[in-house]
């Protein structure tokens, strides 16, 4: 038997702890038989000590011990996920799965609602008249062998050792600490059961690593509790200093995917999804390499099979593919109007995470677990950064159903941006790229 108090006092003089340590503290927190004081104190000795890969897979696969692990042996195949750490308008999920899908690749997805200023995929597909993530495990299962491609709502219970642990994080300045977000974002992705994942780790003004350093650290350090684990990993490091794409909201997002399967969408959401895409078909041993990895994403966008695999999915989950072809059947806000820019320049900045507030103000998201969605508000960026504006030209169209939100969200979003005399680049999007050999710039 250990001693708490030894495991904590080792930690914070910084050696390596064994397996064997790991796994006591964590089941004995879950247990309930550790109390929070001491917890807290050992996250604390975390953070300012750091683990190495293997204490940080021990951490995760403890973590990911405390639940259920999803069971996809009845779909055969390499199954392939792909997980982005949050971003705002980040409308990739809806167009990335099912260009993968059309080119043979797997993809039986665990998915979750939105919290904060962060969209889900699931409330944003749900827009769809009909469409439902409540799959039985059977029908997830059956949908996936036979179109190769399923979406269902968190049912299992995953990894329930993060909430807790998160709670205490939340409350002592722990949250940002890297081997405590690795064991956080992989105890979940492990635990649903993936062959290969497939990480986009965001940096920038609208992600929770602002700094590309600390991104690709972060980056590095789940490949390889991933690989650690046992699974086929890559990680992209991408911008988040603006919001992906022009939509930010749940219909107008499905709008924006579908767009972008029509070959029409926005560049910096077609060129994410091509990427993370090729990667995802080069660890599902479909790809060579890189290059025939976009060239069949790309071929998945120009002849409609992507926009096809996403009818059916939406068909084999309740929803009516018609609205697919007509957008007009998808849920709208009552009025559509135009917020203004109040001088000439060029846009500088933006800041993601207070235009994804501004677009939850509206009601396109949840402040509060329990909060109601509304389907069809969001704001459509007209103006991203680089752009040219004058006084008077829209900056965004606000879709909305209640003013009092609007003018709330309106004045959050005003402040968002920074316009300035001078022109200034569009921001570099790809910053850097880790697998298990390491992390390469792009
Ligand atoms: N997302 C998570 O799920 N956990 C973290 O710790 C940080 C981001
Ligand atoms: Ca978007």
């Amino acid at each position: 038997m250990f001693s708490v108090y030894e495991v904590i006092k080792k930690k914070r003089d910084g050696a390596a702890l064994s397996k064997e340590e790991i796994e006591f503290m964590i089941s004995g927190f879950v247990k309930g038989d550790i109390p929070d004081y001491q917890i807290s104190a050992f996250l604390m000795a975390i953070y300012f000590s750091d683990m190495t890969a293997e204490e940080t897979t021990v951490l995760t696969e403890c973590m990911v011990d405390s639940g259920d692990r999803v069971d996809l042996s009845g779909i055969k195949g390499f199954k392939v996920d792909k997980h982005s750490t949050g971003g705002v308008g980040d409308t990739t999920s809806l167009v990335l799965n099912p260009l993968v899908a059309a080119c043979g690749g797997i993809v039986a997805k665990m998915t979750g609602r939105g919290l904060g200023h962060t969209g889900g995929t699931i409330d944003k597909l749900e827009s769809i008249p009909g469409f439902s993530c409540s799959l039985p495990m059977e029908k997830f299962v059956e949908n996936v062998n036979k179109i190769h491609i399923a979406l269902i709502g968190q049912t299992a219970k995953l990894a329930p050792a993060d909430k807790k642990i998160y709670a205490l994080r939340d409350g002592t300045a722990t949250v940002d600490s890297i081997p405590l977000i690795v064991g956080s974002i992989m105890s979940k992705k492990l635990a649903a059961g993936a062959n290969g994942i497939v990480l986009d780790v965001k940096t920038g003004s609208g992600a929770f690593m602002e700094t590309y350093e600390d991104a690709a650290k972060l980056a590095k350090a789940m490949v390889d509790v991933g690989e650690l684990a046992g699974r086929r990993m890559v990680a992209l490091v991408t911008s988040m200093e603006e919001p992906l794409g022009f939509a930010i909201g749940n219909a107008i997002e499905v709008k924006e995917a579908i767009a972008t399967l029509n070959g029409h969408g926005p560049k910096d959401l077609e060129d994410l999804c091509v990427e993370l895409g090729a990667n995802m078909l080069i660890i599902s041993g479909i790809a060579a390499n890189i290059e025939d990895g976009k060239t069949r994403m790309k071929k998945a966008i120009a002849d409609g099979s992507g926009l096809k695999k996403l009818k059916e999915m939406v068909e084999a989950q309740g929803g009516d593919p018609a609205s697919i072809d007509n957008t007009d059947m998808l849920p709208r806000a009552k009025e559509e109007v135009a917020v203004a820019s109040d001088r000439d320049g060029y846009v500088q900045k933006i800041n993601a995470l207070e235009v994804g507030l501004a677009a939850n103000a509206l009601g396109a998201g949840r402040a509060k677990q329990d909060d109601i969605v509304d389907p069809g508000v969001g704001i459509y960026l007209k103006k991203k950064v680089g752009d040219e504006v004058k006084k008077g030209e829209a900056l965004a169209i606000f879709h909305y159903s209640d003013k009092v939100k609007f003018e709330s969200a309106k004045k959050r979003f005003v402040a968002a941006y920074t316009i300035g005399s001078e022109k200034v680049p569009s921001p570099k999007f790809f910053y850097g790229k880790a697998d298990k050999n390491g992390i390469v710039k792009m």
